[in-house]
């Protein structure tokens, strides 16, 4: 009944019920069972609902309508002769087509504009009938009036089709707020090459993770919610992206991923960890029949297949799993080749606080070190760190230690000794994580200064963490100050150094580029991170003035002139909470991402599906080529590779680089590693291998060859000897022992792992 009632408001009330028009489950609210087929409609708020009734809806050649209390729209137009058909003219940039599918149904023509577009299958086996279900969607029409007709082509076992509703979007409606006029091309000369802004291809899912996994293809890992992509028969929520081609391929995910942390481990499986429980009540995006995430490892073997074919994610919550639970907790992988897993909240909510703080480490595959037995430990930088201390920035260092930065501090933490070395206070009362989230990045690291590290970090927010979110504005200014250090005894003497970005910026994103420079862009001028929190809220969006124009940081050039924004264009496209931007091996950079919302959304700051690429100067000339390297790369090791490279030129450089894995304006891994190099022949370098898992954590990296300055295309290889990190039995067995899967998760009743879904 209350599902009738609720979908019955969806339909004649406005988006003033976007709490309630959430619920879409796959069980009744209240209920623990599993027990009902999923239900994909869905009216994201900012859409126009139409049920079959509407005058809009223009029907010809035998249709009658059909009461239903299981319709959207508590009737549905069927027919079952060959050649009826239904007209509906809209306005918007996107359709979608809801009805019922069962062994009664049979097939329809789809005509756009009077083209026929495609064919659809409304047949299904069983007798149970699928209710609600999307029948078709098309989002990427230019804006303005079309035609939507279907019309029924009869079947073999079935000749039913039938309307129940239309959906019509119209995009992400954002208003830009804020923003500097676009940037002049001022330095350069016509013909030079240069920065160009190009917009292509559609994530399917919200892009909130990130990660490059092969030369052709990219991780999209999202939460649960209303996404157009679609995989047996609910909504996607983590997708391949294919490079190439623009195509999105859905992943099986099983647990709500909502906020989770990721890293390649040192054999090249990608592991993602944490999440978010299974919400059922208002606060909930949706059920589609997940698992809590709270306590999830999922698990992504290497990818080898140029179209994705039999890559997907694998879950085993009985055997793989998270000793405590995590929501924004921070993963790396370290110098064995394992992963480090950092921080988080016990439970999923806002801001971090003493009561739901989880603040220890544990590793993954664990470890039986200082007497933990795979059991977390605690870390005292996350105690005394809070509220403000989600997401932790980290970077493995090249003695093996650990670089953390969490609220204003940072901290080099030692996990073979279990020891900190605090470091002094970011200047100036700036929090750089989550969600007065600031963007980090390790600068090249270089055998010339034998490795010295230094760390980057950029934006953030001075807002009190202690303050209420009532009491923040989505208008407060955001934070430009970067602050910067050299980790040695003498660097770390002479603390931060501080440098101000042109416009301040909360969740940027710092990408590594082949050239050594540091790309910042994505976040906005105003507010904090998160939906729903604070006052002035756009749409939810916690944030506003988003930061349109990228600047490009060049860490060798002198203070005062390492900022620079010449030439780089600005986006139309608002990149606010859950966006990500990473380097592809390319050499471009891939813009994704902006869900600063419950669920789906059209109002602004709304859901953005839209990908941009972004691509150097270096990407319009003729660059360098690597045309043969080993597929391994020992540490130590000095390997030929074959490159088409200019001749007589001696200034070429190799380097490693880890594009990272990105959630939350975190860029884990992210790193860039200079090879020594000599040139031996025309087309052939010697390049050595970094001399330690500790230069360069053991794992897949790509290698670049770097001409002065014009770096190549990226190749994949894999660094270290590609096993996989330690495994400790016992560590494994105590875990799974001493601890309960998913111990925050009661909603579903039981051990919370009933796989509700498959029937
Ligand atoms: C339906 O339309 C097609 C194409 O116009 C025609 O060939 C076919 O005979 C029609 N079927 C019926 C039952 O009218
Ligand atoms: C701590 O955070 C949780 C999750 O957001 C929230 O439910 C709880 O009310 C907070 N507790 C306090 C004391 O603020
Ligand atoms: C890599 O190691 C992890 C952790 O032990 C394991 O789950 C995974 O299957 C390994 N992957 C490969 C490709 O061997």
């Amino acid at each position: 009944m209350f599902r009738q009632f609720c979908l019955f408001l969806l339909i004649y009330l406005p988006s003033s019920l976007a709490a309630e028009s959430a619920w879409n489950g796959l069980v009744l609210p209240g209920s623990q069972k599993s027990n009902a087929l999923f239900t994909p409609f869905y009216v994201p708020p900012g859409a126009k609902p139409y049920g079959s009734k509407s005058p809009l809806v223009l029907y010809s050649g035998g249709w009658e309508e059909v009461f239903s209390s299981n319709a959207v729209s508590k009737s549905l137009r069927a027919s079952s002769l060959e050649n009826a058909s239904v007209s509906f003219p809209f306005t918007g940039t996107g359709i979608e087509w809801f009805g019922n599918r069962d062994n009664r149904h049979g097939s329809a023509k789809v005509y756009l504009d009077n083209k026929h577009i495609t064919d659809v299958d409304l047949w299904a086996a069983g007798k149970k009938t699928q209710r609600q279900q999307r029948l078709f969607a098309k989002y990427d029409l230019t804006p303005g009036p079309h035609t939507l007709k279907i019309v029924n082509a009869g079947g073999a076992q079935g000749s039913l089709i039938d309307v129940d509703a239309f959906v019509v979007t119209s995009g992400v409606t954002a208003k830009v707020r804020g923003g500097k006029a676009p940037v002049q091309h001022l330095m350069l000369r016509d013909d030079a090459p240069q920065w160009t802004l190009r917009q292509q291809g559609s994530s399917g899912v919200g892009a909130m993770q990130l990660a490059i996994i092969s030369s052709t293809h990219a991780l999209l890992v999202d939460k649960v919610e209303h996404n157009p992509l679609d995989i047996n028969g609910h909504p996607a929520w983590g997708a391949l992206y294919n490079l190439n081609t623009d195509a999105v391929k859905p992943l099986n995910m099983e647990s709500n991923s909502f906020c989770a942390g990721g890293t390649f481990l040192g054999n090249g499986t990608l592991i993602n960890v944490g999440g978010n429980p299974v919400v059922e009540d208002r606060t909930s995006a949706a059920d589609f029949g997940d698992l809590g995430g709270l306590q999830a490892i999922r698990i992504l073997d290497p990818c080898t297949s140029p179209t994705a074919d039999g890559c997907d994610m694998y879950e085993n919550h009985d055997r793989v799993r998270t000793a405590t639970p995590r929501w924004y907790n921070t993963v790396i992988r370290i110098n064995d080749g394992s992963a480090m897993i950092i921080g988080g909240s016990k439970k999923g909510g806002w801001m971090n606080n003493a009561t739901v703080n989880n603040p220890t480490i544990e590793y993954y595959p664990p470890k039986d070190i200082h007497g933990s037995n795979g059991l977390p430990i605690p870390l005292p930088l996350l105690e005394e760190t809070l509220n403000s201390n989600l997401f932790p920035i980290a970077f493995a260092l090249p003695d093996g230690t650990v670089f953390i930065a969490a609220n204003r501090d940072a901290t080099i933490y030692d996990w073979a000794t279990n020891t900190e070395r605090r470091l002094p206070q970011i200047p100036n009362g700036v929090r750089v994580s989550y969600p007065m989230t600031g963007t980090g990045v390790l600068l090249p690291l270089s055998p010339d200064n034998n490795y010295t590290p230094e760390v980057l970090l950029c934006g953030g927010s001075d807002i009190d963490d202690t303050r209420a979110g009532y009491d923040i504005s989505s208008q407060e200014p955001a934070s430009a100050q970067c602050s910067r250090m050299v980790l040695n005894d003498d660097g770390i003497d002479a603390g931060w150094q501080v440098e101000q970005m042109p416009e301040p910026r909360i969740m940027a994103d710092a990408v590594l580029l082949p050239t050594g420079d540091v790309l910042i862009v994505n976040g906005a001028a105003t507010g904090i991170a998160g939906y729903g929190n604070v006052q002035n809220q756009v749409g939810a969006s916690n944030a506003d003035h988003p930061v349109l124009t990228p600047v490009l940081y060049s860490p060798s050039k002198p203070v005062g002139s390492r900022f620079s924004s010449d030439g780089l264009p600005r986006s139309e496209i608002p990149r606010l909470y859950h966006s990500v931007a990473s380097l592809t091996p390319r050499g471009d950079v891939m813009i994704a991402g902006s869900n600063p919302n419950l669920d789906r959304s059209e109002v602004a700051y709304g859901t953005e599906y839209r990908v941009e690429w972004l691509s150097p100067p270096y990407m319009q000339i003729d660059r360098p080529e690597i045309l043969k390297t080993p597929m391994k790369l020992g540490f130590g090791r000095s390997v030929t590779i074959e490159a088409r490279l200019p001749t007589d030129i001696q200034d070429i450089r190799a380097a490693i680089m880890d594009y990272g894995f990105v959630t939350h304006a975190v860029h884990a891994n992210s790193r860039l590693v200079y090879l020594k190099c000599t040139r031996e022949g025309e087309r052939t370098l010697r390049i050595e291998a970094p001399p330690s898992g500790d230069i360069y954590p053991p794992g897949p990296g790509w290698l670049h060859v770097i001409v002065q300055g014009v770096p190549s295309q990226g190749v994949k290889i894999m660094v270290g000897d590609g096993s996989s990190p330690p495994v400790d039995r016992d560590a494994l067995e105590n875990i799974l022992g001493n601890t309960e899967a998913d111990q925050y998760e009661t909603s579903r009743g039981g051990n919370g792992f009933d796989d509700g879904f498959s029937e």
